[in-house]
């Protein structure tokens, strides 16, 4: 820990909330910005962090849910009569049964239908749920209920949902909600200021969260309160929903989520799993616990949805950008949720016109919910790959026609200034880390192998903001615990927490504990998704521990009969600067000794007005082609990222590699299949037909780039996000490279090895 890193931080720091003279600047820092093992790395590893589905309690039930198997069905009668009879099962509950009229809404809030529907708009709708003595008892309970279904005719695909004969997903037609339009200018006049043009269709296929610990919820009751342990990004979101559920103060509902074994949106969302095991606890006054099986995790908890963007872009000659227009369909499934995918090409890059229309569909198949970056991997995919369309058209380099349009806020009327924007870094210094020139002037290959590097940029358009409060405990024997509402969705969140507490009072990472997301024993957080947990509560831990220092240094002045402004405090010892000979060790300190220890309370101040933050991101990629097989190869990734300042090093490297790995899966090997013609059911609900990116399909080489620079205008760490922009460009840059080695861009994505020798058949390149 006494390595220093030097940031490179322009002008003044702006002051820290509480104004502290005696808070370090982050200049320099000592343990931020290193590269620091997750403080539970131990307890993850060895299995002996309890994840909710390890959670297992005296009396425990085991429930299961059954759920339609048609992809568009009406529930005409259910008998439950056999299912409680079979051994071990202690209730089943249908919509039918006395509490279950439950209405459900989707996390904005709109009406989206009851807990038990008899109108099943998707393979997978609730029928009926079960708890039993053990999981099997519980799954054999389920087989043998009987259902009378009408079947319905269905439509699972985006561009059918719309014709005249297609079947009603939802009453009032299959329009998921009016377009969404992003307009300013004049897109006439800017396509007749173009020299040239380019337009071209491109599609990705609907991608799926698949965490590694399914979805699923233990609930147990005492009396009227209610305790869930709730594989979760969020605690304190279930608590409020579970409160309104059940009609109960919020402060009878216990929501703990230690541990979360994946979750990339999907797990923002209260379940109706989490309800259900509530509801058969109460009514068996045992706990339940209830989760997924692995199939319900790919038909029902979520997606992104897959999208057909037909986007024209026009240029000067000289490669000013002078139009964009788009039109982008997606499904969000059979329930509202928007499948846009604008934002990216309306903002990445400086441009006067611009007309982006996003259309969402209803269609006969699981909701979508937030993945990753929610609509703007399939924007860069588009996006991206029409920009080196027209950079060939222009015979310009890619890097040099991103660079000509950067933009220099947001482009809104008015334009709106970053906090901070590091775009053209992450472009110019990515590519000299990357050798982006000499890759890109490389003799073409002549063999069936061939190679080639291409780049995509990106940018995400959250960063997170209050409420977040955070308190700090100091001990006198200089250890410390930190007590924070948020998730760790395996994100490193507790990790970089113990890191700002050992930056500011240099107690060791080792003496550090965490307690976290536990409505009932921890502070305020929102939930950790958006990119934001870092941005909204680290400041909180910071502004936490610097109460812990300001108060030390009153109670040490005090006693010392100085001023705090005279005091240094480091390595846990209060010196004084005029008399070096006045020093106290904090077990010296009469006030912490007459307290036991000594708390600080931190939040999250507001964001500033009138300025927009983002992250941004540029990524590079060499792929090696085989165009006799169709195969891909990913040779290289390296991802430079402006997401202000590191706090871990090593997370952040994780977090670049796992979103370059999961845009790999979108772009390369990942799709859900639904049969559109017999049953319009899922036909790869699984592990093995659902093709998750393994090691051997992510780069050999993977390499990470901050632009370490803090955003100190944002909030008092210097930090926006990382997880979600760690995935925008991802897919974009390999099919930037497959371009570059085939000498046109691959149009739908994922590029299995027919859709590659679609493409080498098309330009010609057979070998
Ligand atoms: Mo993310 S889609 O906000 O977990």
């Amino acid at each position: 820990m006494t390595d220093t890193h030097a940031y490179h931080i322009d002008g003044p720091v702006p002051e820290t909330p509480e104004n502290d003279p005696h808070s370090n600047d982050w200049r320099e820092t000592r343990v931020v910005g290193t590269r620091q093992p997750k403080v539970d790395g131990y307890e993850r590893v060895s299995g002996t962090a309890i994840y909710p589905q390890d959670v297992s309690l005296p009396e425990m039930l085991h429930g299961a849910i059954l759920r339609c198997p048609y992809a568009h069905a009406r529930v005409l009668s259910i008998d439950t009569t056999e299912a409680e009879e079979m051994p071990g099962v202690q209730i089943v509950i249908t919509g039918k049964t006395p509490g279950t009229d439950i209405p459900w809404y989707e996390r904005g809030g709109q009406f989206y239908g009851h807990l038990f529907d008899d109108h099943c708009r998707h393979e997978g709708e609730e029928i009926a749920a079960v708890a039993a003595e053990t999981p099997l008892q519980a799954v054999d309970a389920i087989r043998a209920i009987k259902v009378e279904y009408e079947i319905l005719p269905f439509v699972v695909d985006d561009d059918k949902a719309l014709l005249p004969d297609a079947p009603a997903v939802q009453e009032g037609g299959n329009m998921a909600g009016d377009p969404q339009i992003r307009e300013r200018g004049d897109i006439a006049a800017g396509f007749a200021e173009a020299d040239v043009v380019v337009e071209n269709t491109y599609r990705t296929a609907c991608q799926i969260q698949a965490p590694l610990e399914p979805h699923g919820s233990v609930a147990k009751w005492d009396g009227n309160r209610l305790t869930v342990w709730d594989s979760t990004q969020g605690v304190f979101g279930v608590q409020e929903t579970m409160a309104k559920v059940f009609s109960l103060p919020i402060s009878n509902v216990r929501v703990i989520g230690h541990y979360m074994g994946g979750g990339f949106g999907a797990k923002l969302e209260t379940g109706k799993y989490t309800v259900m095991a509530a509801i058969m606890s109460r009514m068996t006054a045992r706990p339940v616990k209830l989760f997924l099986p692995r199939e319900d995790c790919f038909t029902v908890t979520g997606n992104r949805p897959g999208n057909t963007m037909t986007i024209k872009i026009g240029a000067k000659s000289d490669g000013t950008l002078t139009a964009i227009e788009y039109l982008s369909l997606g499904t969000s499934g059979a329930y509202r949720y928007g499948a846009g995918t604008g934002a990216l090409p309306t903002y990445l890059y400086k441009v006067a016109n611009v007309h982006a229309v996003d259309t969402t569909v209803y269609t006969n198949a699981g909701k979508a919910r937030p993945m990753r970056a929610p609509g703007v991997p399939q924007g860069a995919w588009s996006l991206e790959q029409a920009m080196d369309e027209l950079a060939r058209k222009l015979d310009m380099d890619p890097l040099e026609l991103r660079l000509k349009n950067l933009a220099s806020g947001l482009q809104t009327d008015p334009v709106m200034p970053y906090t901070s924007n590091q775009l053209r870094a992450c472009l110019e210094n990515g590519a000299e880390a990357f050798g982006w020139k000499a890759a890109r002037q490389r003799t073409p290959d002549k063999g069936h192998l061939k190679r080639g590097v291409g780049l995509a940029a990106g940018m995400w358009f959250y960063s997170g903001g209050p409420p977040s409060t955070v308190v700090v405990k100091l001990f006198s024997d200089g250890s410390a615990n930190i007590n924070m509402g948020a998730s760790d969705i395996g994100t490193g969140t507790k990790t970089w927490a113990a890191m700002i507490v050992a930056e500011e009072l240099g107690v060791p990472l080792e003496k550090i504990q965490i307690e976290h997301a536990d409505t009932a024993t921890t502070q305020y957080a929102t939930a950790s998704g958006g990119s934001k947990t870092v941005p909204s509560d680290s400041p909180a831990v910071r502004a936490a521990a610097m109460d812990v220092k300001r108060q030390l240094l009153e109670f040490a002045a005090e006693q010392l009969e100085t001023t705090p402004a005279d005091l240094d405090f480091s390595d846990l010892m209060i010196t004084s600067t005029s008399d070096p000979s006045k020093t106290l060790g904090l077990g010296e300190l009469e006030r912490l000794e007459r307290r036991g220890l000594l708390m600080g309370t931190g939040y999250r101040d507001p964001n500033p007005d009138g300025t927009f933050t983002s992250p941004f991101a540029a990524q590079f990629c060499e792929v090696e082609v085989n165009t006799r097989t169709g195969e891909i190869r990913i040779l290289r990734f390296l991802g430079a990222h402006d997401s202000g300042r590191v706090l871990n090093r090593l997370t952040f490297d994780n977090q670049v590699f796992g979103g370059i790995a999961m845009g790999i899966g979108l772009g390369v090997t990942e799709e859900r299949i639904l049969d559109g013609k017999q049953t319009g059911k899922m036909v790869n609900p699984n592990f093995h037909d659902y093709k998750i990116p393994t090691i051997l399909d992510v780069a050999d080489d993977h390499a990470c780039l901050p632009i370490d620079v803090p955003d100190y205008e944002f909030n008092n760490t210097g930090t926006k996000g990382l997880g979600e922009p760690a995935t925008i460009p991802t897919a974009a840059a390999v099919g930037n490279a497959v371009a570059n080695a085939l000498g046109g861009n691959p149009p739908n994505a994922p590029l299995t090895p027919e859709k590659i020798l679609d493409l080498v058949h098309s330009l010609g390149k057979g070998a």
